[in-house]
């Protein structure tokens, strides 16, 4: 688990780019451009938030990175995170590491509260364990808030203090 630079995007995008076209884990209906991760990776520095990727044998297998909740001021210190892993590292206890070195950072960095949202979609089935296993409660239901490949989608908020 490392701290991303510009030389990883190009496997970020790539591991994210599956869930786009074929899911609904994310809103995303476009797979971010190069430069869309650049601003990304560069909004996460310049906040002091951390953007993680996990390296298996020299390549790159996920990623995890902490963004604002909201944008205004009084959301200071709540992030979202998003976790992302290519299909063949599932289910091996990459993203518990991965997802447990983003809370680690996120605390260095004054973060106090963590929220997941989780789409109601079977490709985000790990998401609702994993987020659990590190001490992530339920707090919420949006209904019906994505409506993607002619779906309506709910999301799930779960939520964790960090101090
Ligand atoms: C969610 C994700 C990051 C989890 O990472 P992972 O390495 O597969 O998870 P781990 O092996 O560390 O396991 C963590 C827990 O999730 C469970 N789990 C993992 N994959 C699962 C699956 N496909 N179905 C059900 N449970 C699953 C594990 O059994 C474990 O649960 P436990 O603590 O009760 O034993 C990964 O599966 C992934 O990238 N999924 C697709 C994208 C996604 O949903 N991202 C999150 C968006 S909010």
């Amino acid at each position: 688990m490392r701290r991303a630079v510009v030389a990883d995007l190009g496997a970020v995008a790539a591991i994210l780019e599956p869930y786009v076209t074929g899911t609904c884990v994310t809103f995303d209906e476009v797979p971010p451009s190069s430069a869309d991760w650049e601003r990304r990776l560069d909004d996460a520095d310049a906040r002091g938030l951390p953007f993680l990727v996990a390296e298996l044998e020299g390549a790159v297998v996920g990623y995890a990175y902490a963004a604002p909740w909201r944008p205004k001021a009084a959301y200071r210190h709540t992030v979202e995170d998003t976790i992302y892993l290519a299909p063949q590292t599932q289910g091996e206890g990459v993203g518990t590491r991965l997802l447990s070195a983003l809370l680690d950072a996120c605390t260095v960095a004054g973060v106090r509260q963590v929220v997941a949202v989780i789409a109601d979609d079977p490709a985000a089935a790990g998401s609702v364990p994993l987020h659990r296993r590190l001490g992530f409660e339920v707090t919420g239901v949006l209904r019906d808030v994505g409506v993607k490949h002619g779906r309506s989608v709910s999301t799930m908020l779960m939520q964790r203090t960090l101090h």
